[in-house]
């Protein structure tokens, strides 16, 4: 039998499970219409949306979205773009019969793991004890630039525009914009989703010193064993002691294991740590984009790798922490002196079809 043919384009498909907000359309049986914003998942035969709102006097099904749809299963849903750059506009529209879906269901189960997948608010509603909203799509129509991505130059001048900045502006930089560093770090892929790093934040001077101290005393003892002049070791000593204490914030990028799994066999022990040890260069990396788009600089420092046990003792962290990199934040002083190139794509990919 040949299979029936998906009723969205794979460009449809593409755009809508992009979108984080559609607008969802019902009526009632007189044809009288009401549009919603609605948030939604599609699992690529159905589009779920939860019914999360529960006033204590109105049960969900008295809202006027599922009261329509109870009286009449025709329904459409947008999902749009706009953007000042109208070459960017675009949307996807989906009509189709809605249905409601118990609790209590596969269907239903499957459909609220979808959405809390979506939207990590979910999680702390209670959307499990609603039905669920489904609706089968019957025909799609779209139009605009659904396959350009409207934040694709917004990612790609943050990608090309951020830079490894080593001095700083005496300028204090805010908790927020702080915080707003390490929820992005937070959002990094890792492995089974364990998370395995922990974040250190250092603003005082005197922690910063204790810091500078510990990792020096390391940095000169291999400077000196390098058989460094001792007039150069002690000038990048004072660098790089400098550095620390003038960045307004610094933070520490920590490893912590205790999450992942754990093996009978030692090579695969090893690769559970080289993942942690990657997806800590993705959190790190996700906080530099992060800093860079909202307006701040940072820098990357790989002294704790060197002594990671002098660092945990210097700032009293818990000794499961294995200190990795620390990444310094504030506003740059002046654009920095020297912005290394990249090599082409050429000399980094190799195709094979
Ligand atoms: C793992 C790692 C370790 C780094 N360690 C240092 C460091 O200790 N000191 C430093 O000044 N820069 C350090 N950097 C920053 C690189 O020198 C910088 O990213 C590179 O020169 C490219 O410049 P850009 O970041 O301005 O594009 C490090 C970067 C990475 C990824």
């Amino acid at each position: 039998m040949k299979a029936r043919a998906a009723v969205l384009a794979p460009e449809q498909t593409s755009f809508l499970v992009r979108q984080r907000v559609a607008r969802l359309s019902t009526a009632d049986a007189a044809g009288a219409p009401y549009a919603i914003p609605v948030c939604f998942a599609y699992d690529g035969s159905r589009i779920h949306i939860a019914l999360d709102e529960k006033p204590k006097d109105v049960p969900a099904t008295r809202l006027k979205r599922v009261r329509n749809i109870l009286e009449n299963p025709n329904v459409a849903l947008v999902a749009d773009r706009y953007s000042e750059d109208w070459d960017l506009l675009a949307y996807v529209m989906v009509r189709g019969q809605a249905g409601l879906v118990e609790p209590g269901t596969e269907e239903h189960a499957a459909a609220v793991r979808l959405l809390r997948g979506k939207y990590y608010q979910y999680e702390e509603m209670k959307i499990e004890d609603n039905p669920v909203i489904s609706i089968r799509p019957e025909r799609a129509a779209s139009w605009g630039a659904l396959d350009t991505a409207e934040s694709s130059h917004l990612l790609m001048d943050a990608l090309t525009g951020r830079r490894s900045v080593r001095r700083y502006l005496d300028r204090e930089v805010s908790e927020e914009a702080v915080n707003e560093v390490l929820e992005a770090a937070r959002w990094a892929p890792s492995p089974h989703g364990r998370q395995p790093w922990r974040f250190a934040v250092v603003r005082r001077r005197e922690n910063k010193e204790r810091l500078a101290e510990a990792m020096g005393e390391e940095w000169r003892a291999n400077l000196e064993m390098d058989g460094q002049d001792a007039e150069v070791v002690e000038k990048r000593l004072e660098g790089s002691r400098m550095r620390l204490l003038d960045a307004p914030v610094l933070v520490l990028l920590c490893l912590y294991l205790g999450d992942l799994d754990a093996y009978p066999d030692a090579g695969r022990q090893e690769n559970e740590t080289t993942m942690a040890v990657q997806s800590l260069g993705a959190a790190a990396q996700n906080a530099l984009l992060a800093a860079y788009s909202s307006g701040l600089d940072a820098g990357w420092m790989c002294a704790p790798l060197f002594c990671p046990g002098k660092v945990t003792e210097a700032l009293g962290l818990d000794s499961k922490l294995v200190p990795h990199a620390l990444l310094t934040l504030g506003y740059a002083e002046g654009d920095p002196p020297r912005r290394r190139s990249r090599r082409p794509l050429d000399d980094l990919v190799v195709y094979r079809g």
